[in-house]
């Protein structure tokens, strides 16, 4: 009941939210950032979607640019849809989506995240001769994988026996393929040895499905018996290995040595990871060669060491993990609604990943442009915290309606953010009683609050009674449906109750945006009487500033009568004039009657001096140091009595008046 009455009103002129509320894009897809591989000749339809009122029409930018009549690549402003018609390397780069509407007679643009789109493809191998290696069982041997073809994306390394049919090679305890893609046997059997067949590495692309071989390798293998025990050496490691935020990385050590070593690892801190993992730390095949690690963090940036021990000896490395990531967002641009005549401050913070150099400052864009120097110069838009926030000051509905870009680079490549400003009309109150409402018993307090705001947002009300809050509403107050009002009849009220109706009664007002607090003071009339209409907290001001006046006056007086009976010191023109020739003036004055304080140990400020007509000036201590580029000097008197001198030092202006008051 309580909002269909003091909400009625508003209901009727707000309709319901986000109901033909006209509201910037929100683009809806794409939000994430991607790079697609597709095959040479493939058609590429990329999708672009966005809520908006009115509804969105779309363009793309391909490398930053409006794709203009481009036979090659289409474009639907209504679908949203980018068509590649025969994707060829020609068309490969970045897309980007905006999704626009009109507002206020303006066109308004969000910008998408980038989709980048590359051509797969994988070249043939050169058809290099076949190489020759001979060993012995139990040597360690490593297979490289030499001439790899260029290709896109960089694709898997697999070995094969002969050729395709002649079978893989699968990767065991003693066999291994490293991240470069050469075969390691961690010790050689003559079952290894092909009996002249070549071994080749073959390179897998996965968007092609597609498996090209090549750089094939001959592998003699002398028998031996028995096998020689040899120690583990670490054969493939890398020194440094970089790894995204967000991302798996893979941390690996090839082992040789007879028997087979069994490989363990550290983290960063040193400590042991278990064999079965530890949180984000995994093993991903049986010999524990490669150490995952799950969706990377900051933190993790250290070095990992693994070691091969068997029972001949044992061989360790440590490989760094550094830690990376493009500019990572501590507050993204996001959409903002904001009540008019608000400062929006559109966010666009970002840092680098830790011990990383630091990310460019934000590039701004509006609807896609560069933002207007105009409207930094009057100071419309003020940049604070490097260029990291936008402030977009005194609100305007619906000129100040508006899309914002932001892009933010460092040396492991950009961060893009879009988000829109809308802007909405702030809840104004139209109906509320008066700020003090005095009473008397069979009086009607009035409690009418009616409020409303930008069509869009429904408002809601909450009911305080002398800070505490009533779900429904305070005691004893009425509704009148028919008349759309609140009110307490207190005629109908107990001597008891009416007690209880004073105090303050605060309506608050607000929707998802916005709050307002609006009050009214119910006090007893006779308590007030004599300060009717003003309240009791202006009265006592009066009554401070009275006082506070008599005892200056009191003050003034005392010390007067004080300088009148002991030195009736008279300034004439004579006395005035010293202060125009400083330089060769060093007068000393007296001044008997000094403060206890003054003269009872602590040394005085020093303090500038002047003869004025008026007696006493009084003033705070720190205006004085204002007057501090002359030297004083000042020393007390056998008899306690204060010396003070003011020296000028070049100074033209004669010194401000000296100083009477205590500093205790
Ligand atoms: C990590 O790599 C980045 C970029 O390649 C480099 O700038 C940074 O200095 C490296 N950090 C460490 C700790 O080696
Ligand atoms: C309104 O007043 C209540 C009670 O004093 C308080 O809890 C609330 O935070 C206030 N709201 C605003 C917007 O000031
Ligand atoms: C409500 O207000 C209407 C119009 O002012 C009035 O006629 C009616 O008597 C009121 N109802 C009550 C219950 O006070």
């Amino acid at each position: 009941m309580e909002i269909y009455l003091l909400a009625g009103i508003t209901c009727l002129i707000a309709g319901t939210n986000g109901v033909d509320r006209d509201f910037p894009p929100i683009i809806t897809k794409p939000i994430v950032s991607q790079t697609i591989y597709e095959q040479d000749g493939a058609e590429v339809i990329l999708a672009c979607e966005a809520h908006a009122n009115p509804s969105a029409e779309y363009e793309w930018k391909w490398n930053g640019y409006k794709i203009a009549d481009n036979e090659h690549i289409e474009e639907d402003s209504n679908s949203g849809e980018l068509r590649i018609k025969s994707l060829t390397r020609r068309e490969i780069g970045d897309f980007q989506c905006y999704a626009y509407n009109r507002i206020g007679g303006k066109i308004i643009k969000a910008a998408s995240a980038i989709i980048t789109v590359e051509v797969a493809f994988l070249n043939p191998w050169d058809n290099d001769p076949a190489q020759r290696i001979s060993v012995k069982e139990g040597e360690p041997v490593k297979l490289t994988c030499d001439d790899a073809p260029s290709r896109n994306p960089p694709g898997q390394f697999k070995w094969y026996r002969g050729d395709e049919d002649g079978g893989e090679v699968i990767q065991d305890t003693r066999i291994a393929i490293d991240a470069e893609g050469s075969l390691h046997f961690a010790y050689a059997l003559k079952a290894d040895d092909l009996a002249g067949q070549e071994y080749k590495c073959a390179i897998f692309n996965r968007e092609l499905n597609f498996i090209k071989l090549g750089s094939g390798k001959i592998l003699d293998v002398t028998e031996l018996s028995p096998l020689p025990d040899r120690k583990p050496n670490v054969v493939y490691y890398k020194e440094t290995q970089k790894a995204l935020v967000g991302y798996d990385v893979d941390i690996e050590c090839v082992f040789s040595g007879n028997p087979l070593a069994t490989i363990s690892w550290k983290d960063k801190d040193q400590q042991e990871i278990p064999s079965s993992g530890r949180d984000r730390y995994e093993f991903i095949e049986e010999s524990h060669r490669i150490l995952r690690i799950n969706k990377v963090v900051e933190t993790d940036e250290g070095p990992y060491t693994c070691s091969g021990t068997n029972k001949v000896g044992s061989d360790d490395r440590s490989t760094f993990l550094n830690v990376t990531s493009r500019p990572i967002w501590v507050k993204a641009l996001s959409t903002l609604t904001i009540v008019e005549k608000r400062t929006a401050p559109m966010m666009c913070k970002t840092r680098p990943s830790a011990r990383e150099g630091p990310n460019s400052p934000p590039e701004w864009f509006e609807n896609g442009e560069p933002i207007s120097q105009v409207k930094v110069n009057s100071g419309k838009y003020v940049f604070e915290d490097n260029g990291q926030i936008l402030n977009v000051t005194n609100l305007v509905k619906p000129d100040d309606i508006t899309c914002y870009q932001c892009k933010v680079t460092n040396s492991e490549g950009s961060t893009f953010g879009s988000g829109c400003l809308d802007v909405i009309e702030p809840i104004e109150i139209i109906r509320h009683p008066e700020e003090t409402q005095v009473i008397m018993k069979g009086d009607i307090i009035d409690l009418t609050f009616i409020a409303e705001s930008d069509p869009a947002w429904t408002l809601q009300y909450k009911w305080y009674f002398n800070d505490e809050e009533y779900q429904d509403r305070p005691p004893f107050v009425t509704y009148n449906e028919t008349a759309n009002t609140a009110y307490i009849n207190t005629e109908s009220l107990t001597d008891e109750e009416y007690g209880q109706i004073l105090g303050v009664y605060t309506r608050e007002i607000f929707h998802l945006h916005e709050r307002k607090n609006i009050s009214t003071t119910v006090q007893e009339k006779d308590k007030e009487e004599f300060v009717r209409g003003s309240s009791p907290f202006n009265w006592w001001n009066l009554l401070y500033i009275l006082l506070a006046l008599v005892i200056l006056a009191i003050i003034a007086i005392i010390i007067y009568c004080c300088c009148c009976g002991k030195t009736d010191y008279n300034v004439d023109e004579k006395e005035k004039g010293l202060w125009n020739e400083p330089k060769q003036e060093l007068k000393y004055y007296e001044f008997p009657d000094l403060p206890q304080a003054e003269i009872n140990g602590v040394e005085p400020k020093r303090q500038p001096l002047q003869l004025t007509e008026d007696p006493v000036n009084f003033e705070d201590d720190e205006s004085l140091n204002e007057y501090g580029d002359g030297e004083d000097i000042g020393k007390f008197n056998e008899d306690g009595s204060f010396i003070g001198v003011y020296m000028d030092q070049g100074k033209t202006e004669p010194p401000p008046a000296y100083q009477t008051q205590s500093k205790v």
